[in-house]
Order: structure tokens, then C-alpha cells, then sequence
């Protein structure tokens, strides 16, 4: 009895006291709490000196928090294939950590190759798992810069041609980031699609495209993924920089999309205090030419400003909720998981990113997958069979953990069951070092002639030869600061190529690349094989494809050129632009819109992409022959899985406006789905279609519109490869 007294009488004192407690926890500091109650709780115990220090970097990824109050700091971390490796406070230069090798997950174009949504999530998930565990709470990535050129070098950190799919691709993987409560940072917004002159090229482009084709993967990615950052990129349009631009960032991102997170400049993109002040930037990162942070254009430029009256405190408010925001979305909720780093499943992840990424372009007479029944004899001929890929490029460059090179995973995979020689074939590597990281050394100082003659004369003794080329991002080759000045590959590769197709005719071509590339052989090769940078997983993923342990699944996220004038940037002649100007007259032909109103014959179509089995599609029915405003109609296709292998298809549908008052693409993807087919199998893929996918961004009136009159559904395997179309009426 005198026990259960004491008992009943300390538990009612700790009661009290952790409810006492608990009220006299400022609002700030309490999870119960709104979050906008805790901003304005925190912006009013902040002194200006402290508000300031928020809104500009005190590291080269880092920003001040408020440490008399217990309000982190903010650690912003590239890129968007993997988690940047540590550099010195206040340099690029390695810090030369031990615990910061990272997975290297494939490039983003590998990802919008996928067209599957399900692979985004699962890349968001994986990479922002990493982000959170090297506590890190803000990833600078994913990039959704159209691809406008295939010389652009950063194409690779994006998602390709068509605004659709990247729209379907960015939302998931920025939820995905962001559930480990590290934001995503969208980026470079906007207009950032080449790398000539990019800290000063003046974008002239008209308000159609910019709505159309430039703006709805960012749109997307805030509205629907509820981005909780974006970066501002480094060129210019209507004559301002784009980190310090009103109408980008005032008049679109807050005013039209309320976009409610925060704005970070790319890396020394902000020179101007007042615009930085004015047109809605809020955290000023990377300013280089001045001495300390204290001296950026945020720092006491601003601060002298604010002090003398000539600019209101309000404006540094404003910036200033938008950073507490992020910190109560991130570094201040302790609900939010711990993360994880270069674990199995981040590898696992990887590989299955990159085996559905990889694209079968040609399979004449079914040379893959490998019968190593009968293929005893294989030589692997090429540089980038050997060369590592998870660095280079820029500032997505990665210290991974691992990479399993091309020929390692074949070898690997194929084990005892067939020779695998090699041959180096050319040499493009002069240095082992990229980005502050080195690889290893693969330096080669023999002759072309000397290499193609071993090239040649082990072909010839061959069953298969399979050659591993293309780009290798370097300077020029697929790499951020600078674009390629052709399109065809470097090196010699395609003389070569066409030595070993005359030496075997068992020959597949396997192009790494982030771009287009020319492909003046592509007739005398009976396989191709386009696979991008695949991460630390690289080998494994492209052997099983080669090896059809996986049967390959990928879709061209671009379109693939004959030559470069037949691409809409490139018909007009003026790219990179002159004197800073660069005008995108193709305007929203961009890609296979371009491809279709010109009547121009592609070497490989948008979302083409082969299967080691087949697909038929059956006949469409759509629900009714009219559609009102507020209605939805019901697009219903069978498709058959015709082959011996189980497979996976990217049933693809468009929509062409028969008539309309402004000029219109022949048709533009919107709709997609990615269905696994047994052979034999059949299923009815069923797309639902609403006056939204009818509309085109009136510039004369500034909104969208959607006119009555005839439109015309098709539905195909590729934009090039139409399987059946049905018509209906907008009323
Ligand atoms: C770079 C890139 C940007 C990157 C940032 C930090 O210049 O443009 O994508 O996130 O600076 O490295």
C-alpha cells in the first residue's frame, strides 16, 4: 500500500514537471508547433547581424545558422548522381576524407531512359538516404535543364528533350530526397542549356517556349514534388542573371507557382547587391574576387544597407523565413530518419537504375543477348571499357566507393564460360587526374596504327567483338564548363569502328555517353547499344544487359541526329550565340517536335529503345469521340508480349491539335507507362486524357489555353514508331 502511494505520488511530480517543461519550451524549439509559428518565433529573437550572416555562405558549401540559438547551420552538398566527397573549408581542392566515399548512382539522363517513375523514387530515396547520413541538408541536384543541343557537356546531368517525361521523372525523385528530410535543390533555373559562356549568355527566347518546354519539369518539381529549394542558374535572360532575376524568380517561381522554399545562387552567380536584395534570391553562395564571405553582395554591402535605412529589414525577412523554413524542414525535425551510405541496397539501386537506363538501338539478326553456347572467343576493344566514369564532368564528380569497370563486369559475368581478351583500340585519356580525383592509370603512348592493328588482327580471330566508346567527360567530352564542337566521337573511334566491321561481322557498338553522338556506321554494325555513366555499378548492369540475364528496357530520352543542322538549335546556325546572345528561334520545336514539323528523318527516334523479345499492339478505344471541358476520357490499348523473353515496354502516347490559332508541334508525348509482359502475356494499358493535355501556353493572353476542334491521339513504341492512332473532339 505505502509503496503504490510513493509511486503514484513521483510519477504526478515528473508529470508536472515535463509539462512545465514542456511550456516553457520557446515556440521555436517545439515539434508541436506550426511551422510558421516557429519561423516567426525564431526571426524575432535573431539580431540583424545574425539575420544577415543567414543569407549568404561563410564555407564553399556552407551557410551560418544562429548558434546562440540553437539554429543549425545549413551544409549543401553536390551533385545529383552521389554524394560529393568533403573539400577544404574554403577550396575545391579534396580534403581527403576517409569516410566520404560515396555511391556513384548512373548519371540523370540513365534515369529519364528508364521511363519509369518507380526508378526515380527509388533514386531520390537512395541518394537522399546518403545526403541525410553525411548530414548534409540540402542536395544540389536533380538538374532538369532541358536538352536543347546534344553538345550541351552537362546534358548528362539531365533529363532529356522533352518537358513531359521530365516532368514525370523529377517529381518522384525530389519526394524521394526529400523524405529523408534533405531538400532537394532543383536546378540551374533556368535556361541553362549549354555551357559556352554560361556565366554571361543572354537566353532570348519567347514566353511559348519558355512555358512549354524550359519551365514545366521546374513547375512541376515545386508544385507537385514540393521542392524545398532551387538554384539559380549562372546565365542571363531579359538582361538580368538568372540567381538574381525578377522575373524568374519574383514573377514565376513566387508569384505564379508560390514557391516556398528557398533560392540558392549557383556558385558565383550573384554580382549585384540590389537585385540580389530585390529579385528574390535568398542565400548567396560561391562569390569569388572578393576577400571573405563577409564581403559578398549579401553580406555587409547588404548589412551597411539595412543599418543606414535604404533598405527595410523587411526585405531580409523575407529571406530569412524562407531559410528557417528549410531548417524546420530538415536539420530541426527530429522525426526525420538517420539516413544510410554506400550500403548493398544504395548498390542494388544503382544497378537496377542502370539496367533499365540502357537502350538496345539495333539487334540486327539477334546477335545479343550473348549465346555463350556458341560465342567461345569475345574481345572487348575500347578505352572507356577500362575507364573510370564516376569522376569527371564537373562538380557531379564522385569519390565512389567502387565502380565496376565495363570489362571487369563482363569478365566477371561471363567467367569461364567463353574467353574475354581486350584491346585497347584508341587512346583518348592524356591523364589519370579529373576534378581533384585521380583514376587509374590507363596512359597508352602506342601509335593509332599500332592500336587499330592489334584491334584488327584480334578481331579478326574473334566470335564476337564487342567495342566500348564514346565520350569520357573531359573538358569538351560531355563535362560541365563546356560543350562538344561536334557531334561526332573523338579519337579516331569511328575509323576504327569501321575496321572492326570489316574484320568481324559479329560486331556490337556500345556507346557511353550523356549525348547524342554521329553514328556514320550504323549501318555496317548489326548491334548498338547506348548506355551513359552507370555509376558504381557500371560493369555489372551493362553484362547482364550484354548477357541477357536482364532484358533491356531503356527508351531514348532525345532524339538521336543524322548530323547536328538537322537539330532545331543547330538549323538556324547561331549557336552558341554571339557577343553574349543566343536566340533560340526554333522556340518550342525543340527535339522530335522539331524533327516531325520539318519532316526530318532521325538516326534513332525519342523514346526508341529495343527488346530481346517483341511487342504488339492491338486496336485503341477511346471512351467517346467528344470530350467537354470538364470531362475525362479513357484511351484503352492491348499489348501483347509476341517474343520467348519476358519483357518490359514503354507504351508511349501523344497528342497532335488538328487546328489551332497558333503554331503547334505535330504532336507532344503526354502520357507514358512501363508494363512487364510474360511471353504471351497481354495487357490493356488504359491512359486517362483531360483538357490539360489539349493545352499550349497562349503568349498573347499569357495562359493556357485549350482550343475546341479535332485532335488526334497516337500511341507507339517510340515518336517515330506509331503503332496505331484514334481521333476525337474537343467541344
Ligand atoms: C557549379 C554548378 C552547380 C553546382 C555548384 C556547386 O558551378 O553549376 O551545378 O551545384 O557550382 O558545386
Amino acid at each position: 500500500m505505502f509503496n503504490k502511494k510513493i509511486i503514484s505520488f513521483i510519477a504526478l511530480q515528473l508529470f508536472l514537471t515535463t509539462l512545465v517543461a514542456q511550456r516553457s519550451l520557446p515556440v521555436y524549439l517545439d515539434d508541436a508547433q506550426p511551422i510558421e509559428k516557429r519561423v516567426e518565433d525564431a526571426l524575432s529573437r535573431m539580431t540583424l547581424e545574425e539575420k544577415v550572416k543567414m543569407v549568404h555562405a561563410q564555407s564553399k558549401f556552407s551557410s551560418a545558422g544562429v548558434p546562440r540559438l540553437g539554429i543549425p547551420e545549413n551544409w549543401m552538398c553536390d551533385g545529383p548522381h552521389g554524394i560529393r566527397a568533403e573539400v577544404f573549408w574554403d577550396e575545391w581542392t579534396q580534403a581527403g576524407w576517409t569516410n566520404d566515399s560515396c555511391t556513384a548512382f548512373p548519371v540523370l539522363t540513365c534515369l529519364a531512359a528508364t521511363w519509369n517513375p518507380e526508378m526515380a523514387a527509388l533514386y531520390g530515396k537512395s541518394i537522399g538516404a546518403e545526403a541525410r547520413y553525411r548530414n548534409k541538408n540540402v542536395l544540389l541536384g536533380p538538374g532538369v535543364n532541358m536538352y536543347r543541343t546534344p553538345l550541351n557537356g552537362r546534358n548528362f546531368e539531365y533529363m532529356g528533350e522533352d518537358p513531359y517525361l521530365a516532368s514525370r521523372m523529377v517529381v518522384p525523385y525530389v519526394q524521394g530526397v526529400q523524405e529523408n528530410g534533405v531538400a532537394a535543390c532543383v536546378k540551374h533555373f533556368a535556361l541553362n542549356n549549354q555551357e559556352t559562356d554560361r556565366h554571361l549568355v543572354n537566353v532570348n527566347v519567347d514566353d511559348r517556349a519558355l512555358y512549354e518546354i524550359y519551365l514545366p519539369a521546374f513547375k512541376a518539381a515545386v508544385i507537385e514534388g514540393k521542392a524545398w529549394a532551387i538554384m539559380g542558374s549562372y546565365n542571363r535572360y531579359k538582361g538580368q542573371w538568372c540567381s538574381q532575376n525578377k522575373y524568374l524568380l519574383n514573377d514565376i517561381l513566387r508569384n505564379e507557382w508560390k514557391f516556398d522554399g528557398v533560392v540558392i545562387s549557383d556558385w558565383g552567380a550573384v554580382n549585384n547587391t540590389e537585385h540580389a536584395i530585390y529579385h528574390g534570391l535568398d542565400m548567396e553562395f560561391g562569390t569569388w574576387g572578393v576577400d571573405g564571405y563577409n564581403q559578398f553582395y549579401l553580406a555587409n554591402p547588404f548589412l551597411t544597407l539595412l543599418k543606414s535605412g535604404q533598405v527595410q529589414e523587411a526585405e531580409l525577412d523575407k529571406k530569412v523565413r524562407n531559410i528557417l523554413r528549410l531548417a524546420f524542414r530538415t536539420t530541426m525535425d527530429r522525426n526525420r530518419p538517420f539516413g544510410s551510405f554506400a550500403s548493398p541496397e544504395h548498390s542494388l539501386a544503382a544497378r537496377q537504375i542502370a539496367e533499365e537506363g540502357i537502350v538496345l538501338l539495333k539487334n540486327d539478326r539477334q546477335i545479343l543477348p550473348l549465346n555463350l553456347e556458341q560465342t567461345k572467343k569475345i574481345l572487348i576493344v575500347g578505352e572507356n571499357a577500362i575507364k573510370m566514369m564516376t569522376i569527371g564532368g564537373g562538380s557531379s564528380s564522385l569519390k565512389a566507393k567502387y565502380e565496376i569497370l565495363p570489362l571487369e563486369g563482363i569478365r566477371n559475368k561471363i567467367g569461364s564460360a567463353a574467353s574475354v581478351d581486350y584491346a585497347r583500340g584508341y587512346v583518348g585519356e592524356k591523364t589519370a587526374e579529373q576534378d581533384g580525383l585521380t583514376a587509374a592509370d590507363i596512359i597508352d603512348h602506342r601509335s593509332p596504327e599500332e592500336l587499330i592493328a592489334e584491334a584488327r588482327k584480334k578481331a579478326k580471330e574473334a566470335d564476337m567483338v564487342i567495342f566500348i566508346g564514346g565520350l569520357n567527360k573531359h573538358e569538351g567530352q560531355d563535362s560541365e564548363g563546356s560543350d562538344r564542337k561536334e557531334l561526332g566521337l573523338p579519337y579516331g573511334q569511328d575509323n576504327l569502328i569501321g575496321e572492326l566491321a570489316k574484320a568481324n561481322k559479329n560486331l556490337v557498338v556500345v556507346i557511353l555517353s550523356g549525348n547524342a553522338v554521329a553514328m556514320p556506321w550504323a549501318n555496317e554494325v548489326p548491334a548498338i547499344v547506348q548506355t551513359w555513366y552507370l555509376g558504381s555499378e557500371a560493369g555489372n548492369a551493362l553484362a547482364n544487359v550484354l548477357t541477357g540475364e536482364v532484358n533491356p528496357s531503356g527508351k531514348l530520352p532525345f532524339t538521336f541526329p543524322v548530323k547536328l543542322t538537322d537539330v532545331g538549335a543547330h538549323a538556324a546556325g547561331d549557336f552558341p550565340g554571339k557577343d553574349g546572345e543566343q536566340v533560340y528561334r526554333e522556340s518550342i520545336f525543340v527535339g522530335y517536335r522539331w524533327f516531325d514539323k520539318n519532316k526530318i528523318k532521325p538516326l534513332f527516334p525519342f523514346g526508341h529503345g529495343l527488346s530481346y523479345t517483341q511487342f504488339t499492339y492491338g486496336k485503341p478505344v477511346i471512351s467517346a469521340k467528344t470530350l467537354k471541358a470538364n470531362e475525362i476520357l479513357t484511351v484503352s490499348i492491348p499489348v501483347r508480349n509476341t517474343g520467348t523473353k519476358t519483357g518490359k515496354e514503354v507504351v508511349q502516347l501523344y497528342i497532335g491539335d488538328e487546328k489551332s490559332s497558333l503554331p503547334r508541334p505535330v504532336k507532344e508525348l503526354k502520357a507514358f507507362q512501363k508494363i512487364n509482359l510474360a511471353p504471351g502475356e497481354e495487357k490493356t494499358v488504359e491512359f486517362k486524357i483531360s483538357v490539360n493535355d489539349l493545352q499550349f501556353f497562349d503568349d498573347r493572353k499569357h495562359e493556357w489555353v485549350a482550343e475546341p476542334g479535332k485532335f488526334t491521339v497516337y500511341i507507339g513504341a517510340s515518336s517515330g514508331d506509331i503503332r496505331a492512332s484514334v481521333g476525337f473532339e474537343l467541344k
